[in-house]
């Protein structure tokens, strides 16, 4: 699905705020209670380490309150707020409610599950609810993958950890920041990626390994052509952080060099929602993201779920 044209009610980005937990479990530990190695992990998936604890909704708060500060928004100001996780605190209600009384905001407030494309559908959803009206959307993604992996199981243990990345959009006359996008999804193959309700991540790896690399090539050239860009105008590339090989795989194909893509993986693992707002923002924070710039986010996940979105930074 596309978007059909430039909206007469744009979006930027005015402010941003990530957030991750205090503990760190390092391949060392992992190597000391299961049957793995540093070696193994850092070569099969470029993680070095992920942070663990607390939950989606502290971490969303956190995320969410720094992004208002650095967007010197007033909690009142914000008419919509959009939360993508697929480890919701409760059943029910959304997360989202815990976060909007956390945060005080007196506006409407939902969840979206697009797992590891969740902050880009809920970027998508929150640039279409401002070209409705709402002059101000706060953007959250966040996840406890910790808590739903099985800590034993060592095939998806190394890989995920938690955290919660933010944004603040603001309305704005004409075409805005967001140039283009793309949303895809996939239902029948939802079985390669999966937790039942109260249960742990079951996944075939390779599999999901080869899906994610054609999806993010096939969403990353809809979105850009979307946009009337090619991939040799990204600046910068914010992937997905699931797998460095599935990021190099995908960008020898899309012709855009790893020197321009953001990545946190290393020191993150898998934050399945949260990943691509954490390696924006460190992008962001590194001084890496200048006024104009081409910034390409592209995210997969369960479902399967594909999502990208091609942003013009700055004002
Ligand atoms: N440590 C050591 N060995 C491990 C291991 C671990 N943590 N996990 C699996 N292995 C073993 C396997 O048992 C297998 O052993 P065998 O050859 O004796 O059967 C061997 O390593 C190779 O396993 P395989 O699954 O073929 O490895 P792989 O190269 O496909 O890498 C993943 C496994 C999970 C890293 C990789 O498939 C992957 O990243 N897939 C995508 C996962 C993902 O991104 N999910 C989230 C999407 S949002």
């Amino acid at each position: 699905m596309t978007l059909p044209g430039p909206a007469a009610t744009g979006v930027a980005v005015v402010g941003w705020g990530v957030a991750l937990p205090d503990a760190t479990v390092t391949n060392a530990d992992l190597e000391a209670r299961l049957d793995t190695s540093d070696r193994w992990i850092t070569e099969r998936t470029g993680i070095r380490e992920r942070r663990v604890g607390g939950t989606t909704g502290e971490l969303a708060t956190a995320a969410a309150r720094q992004a208002l500060v650095a967007a010197e928004a007033s909690s009142g100001s914000v008419e919509l707020m959009v939360l993508a996780t697929s480890t919701p605190d409760q059943q029910l209600p959304a997360t989202a409610s815990a976060v909007q009384d956390a945060l005080g905001l007196g506006c409407g407030a939902f969840d979206v599950n697009a797992a590891c494309s969740g902050f880009v559908y809920a970027l998508v959803a929150g640039a279409g609810m401002a070209a409705m009206g709402a002059r101000r959307v706060l953007v959250v993604g966040a996840d406890v993958m910790s808590r739903v992996t099985d800590q034993q199981d060592r095939s998806t243990a190394v890989l995920f950890g938690d955290g919660a990345g933010a944004v603040v959009l603001d309305a704005v006359e004409g075409p805005g920041q967001l140039l283009g996008w793309d949303l895809g999804s996939d239902g029948s193959l939802r079985h390669l990626l999966q937790a039942d309700v109260g249960g742990y991540v079951r996944m075939e790896g390779k599999e999901v390994f080869r899906r994610a690399v054609r999806v993010m090539i096939d969403s990353s050239e809809a979105a850009l052509a979307r946009a009337g860009l090619s991939a040799d105008d990204v600046d910068l590339l914010v992937p997905h952080q699931a797998n460095t090989r599935i990021i190099e795989a995908a960008c020898e194909r899309l012709g855009i060099p790893m020197a321009r893509t953001a990545s946190v993986l290393d020191r993150t693992g898998n934050t399945s929602a949260a990943s691509i707002p954490l390696a924006l923002g460190d992008a962001a924070a590194a001084g890496r993201l200048s006024k104009g710039d081409i910034v390409l986010l592209v995210g997969f996940g369960a479902g399967m779920t594909w999502a990208s979105a091609v942003l013009r930074w700055g004002p």
